[in-house]
């Protein structure tokens, strides 16, 4: 079983965003698709009850409850993470996935957060030892803004974790996001830049690169 985390203690970087997407990527291309909901908050499983019947269906696991089920019946799990992770949560998280991406955007708060944040992420013995490897994703960017530049500039600096790609800001996400889809199950006309945008993440995620090294 693939399994895939997004991660990141900023509130509102986008990890539901990226991980409801994600998916209904892997939906819509045939995997028996669980996506993991470890937010009381559970705007994962929100996005799910929103979905519609005649999609392709996406195994819903609220992690927020104890005793939850993973089903071994699947191809891959998703894991959609609270914000203010930290120390011991932080690393308990880290145990899980194959594959991390952790999503930040461009603001002086969110970099400022991000900093000791990806450090302790690549401290982790399982990560040091890329039993568990880890990439970032600059999110809600609009280029010509000096911020972007300051986060894409500080994002290309971290060694150890690759910086796959930069998701624009655009309401595509948010009008998938309401009718219980992603934007890979919109027209493709009208979020063609963003399919564009998506591409080296799933091939990052397709790749050996963010698989453990001795799986
Ligand atoms: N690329 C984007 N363009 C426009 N809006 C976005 C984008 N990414 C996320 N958003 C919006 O930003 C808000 C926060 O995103 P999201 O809920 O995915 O973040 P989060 O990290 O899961 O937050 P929390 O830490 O509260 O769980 C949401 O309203 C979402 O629709
Ligand atoms: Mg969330």
């Amino acid at each position: 079983m693939r399994s895939i985390m997004v991660l990141n203690s900023k509130g509102g970087s986008g990890k539901s965003t990226l991980a409801t997407n994600l998916a209904s990527y892997y939906a819509s291309q045939g995997k028996r698709v669980a996506l993991v909901d470890f937010d009381p908050q559970s705007s994962s499983m929100e996005w799910l009850a929103a979905r519609p019947s005649g999609r392709k269906s996406i195994i819903g696991v609220d992690a927020s409850q104890q005793n939850f089920r993973i089903s071994r019946n699947i191809d891959i799990a998703i894991y959609d993470t609270p914000a203010a992770v930290h120390g011991k949560a932080l690393n308990a998280y880290l145990r899980r996935p194959q594959s991390i991406i952790i999503p930040i955007l461009p603001s002086p708060m969110d970099m400022r957060a991000a900093t000791p944040f990806i450090q302790k992420v690549l401290a982790n013995g399982r990560v040091a030892r890329k039993e568990c490897r880890v990439a970032l994703v600059a999110n809600r960017c609009r280029e010509n803004t000096n911020v972007y530049h300051q986060l894409s500039e500080f994002l290309k600096k971290v060694r150890k974790a690759p910086f796959i790609s930069v998701l624009r800001e655009t309401q595509n996400y948010n009008k998938a996001a309401d009718r219980g889809l992603g934007i890979f199950e919109l027209a493709p006309y009208l979020v063609r830049r963003d399919l564009d945008q998506w591409q080296p993440i799933i091939h990052w995620l397709n790749s050996k690169r963010s698989q453990p090294v001795n799986a």
